[in-house]
């Protein structure tokens, strides 16, 4: 009877230990994918703030409604595209800009971001806003990256890591509103009518996104530019009346289509689905178009700025701020509000083709999650 009771006592410490053991195994095997992010303001989440740039989101009101209330660096007054994205992921929490020093040991295998305000496909874009990390620096840093990965849990873990994992780019905006079309008579603009300057920039987004298939990337959202010419900034400076500006609509428009093209091509080049392109233009025409229909009061008055449409200038702690930023779909002269944000990041998810190429993110990770 003793005995038996010590034996039954043993079984149960080594169905716990079982327990334990496999409970964290599964816990292992069900974290979120890791999720890399590269390309401009839009999805930039911090990395400019350890620059000496003036591309810069690190002072209040920026972040007024982020969680902790503090300005971080995104050009939001809270989460935006990537936070969101990280979220549908069912990640614990967002991914650390890599030039964060918190990132490091465990919180590398979450991913990172890469992004830097300003910049664009073109080296010579945002060349006005100094010391930015361009592109191609961006995807060093990912080699970098997969370098101190690869000495945390070894090379093939860390190979895996990264084919495994969601990679998100956003580029091209940029390369139109602060180069081609930054001063009259730029230098590209000399160089290029804008029908062959798209062109050129869709060659050149072509060459980057072969070189992030090279360096690993197995699943890459890639979104085009916004509705460049209805931003408030752009309706100060460029429009008449306020209405969207006839040129950046015209680029975007042509943007847009040839970029979602090129990704076909490179896909079927590929022989596999690698490059999900959305388009941004089409996502964010819904609600500038129709803002009353998305709870918007407005989509051409920035929350928070100054002059018409508080496009003129930058968002400062001297701005004119709305009180409640749900209602606006433009946060500043440049960036889209949370809200605006949330409705983009549910288009990516659940958008059919005429948003989303050749399908949408909810397909792409049941297809994927199917797979491990
Ligand atoms: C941009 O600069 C990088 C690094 O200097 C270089 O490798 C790349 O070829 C340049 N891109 C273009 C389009 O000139
Ligand atoms: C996503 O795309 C698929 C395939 O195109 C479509 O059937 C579906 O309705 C879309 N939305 C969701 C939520 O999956």
């Amino acid at each position: 009877m003793g005995r038996c009771l010590v034996v039954s006592q043993l079984a149960a410490v080594i169905a716990l230990v079982v327990v334990v053991i496999c409970g964290n195994l599964a816990g292992e095997s069900e974290a979120a994918r890791a999720f890399f992010v590269f390309g401009d303001s839009l999805v930039d989440n911090g990395n400019n703030n350890f620059l000496a740039t003036t591309a810069r989101a690190d002072a209040p009101p920026y972040g007024i409604d982020y969680p902790t209330h503090r300005a971080t660096g995104r050009f939001s007054n809270g989460l935006n595209i990537p936070d969101l994205i990280s979220e549908a992921l069912g990640a614990s929490e967002a991914t650390l800009p890599y030039l964060s020093p918190a990132l490091n040991g465990e919180r590398l295998l979450v991913g990172a971001n890469f992004a830097s305000a300003g910049i664009g496909i073109l080296n010579d874009t945002g060349i006005q806003f100094l010391n930015i990390i361009r592109i191609s620096r961006q995807m060093q840093y990912f080699q970098q990256y997969q370098q101190r990965v690869a000495g945390l849990i070894g090379q093939q873990q860390a190979q895996r890591l990264v084919n495994d994992a969601l990679v998100l780019i956003t580029l091209g905006g940029n390369d139109f509103v602060n180069n081609y079309y930054l001063v009259p008579f730029s230098a590209r603009s000399r160089q290029f009518a804008l029908p062959d300057y798209v062109v050129y920039l869709i060659s050149e987004y072509r060459k980057i996104l072969a070189r992030l298939y090279e360096l690993g990337a197995r699943r890459v959202l890639v979104t085009g530019t916004g509705p460049l010419g209805c931003v408030p900034a752009e309706r100060a400076m460029r429009s008449r009346n306020g209405e969207c500006a006839v040129e950046l609509q015209r680029a975007a428009g042509l943007f847009n289509p040839q970029m979602i093209d090129m990704i076909s091509s490179l896909n079927a080049e590929i022989g596999s689905p690698v490059f999900i392109a959305a388009n941004a233009h089409e996502m964010n025409m819904d609600f500038v178009t129709n803002p009353q229909a998305y709870g918007f009061v407005t989509s051409k008055v920035a929350c928070c700025g100054q002059g018409p449409y508080n496009g003129i200038g930058l968002c400062t702690p001297a701005s004119n701020l709305c009180p409640n930023r749900d209602i606006y779909a433009f946060w500043d002269p440049f960036h889209p509000s949370e809200r605006a944000n949330r409705i983009i990041v549910q288009q990516i998810l659940t958008g059919d083709n005429k948003y989303m190429h050749p399908m949408n993110l909810s397909t792409v990770l049941a297809i994927d999650n199917s797979r491990t």
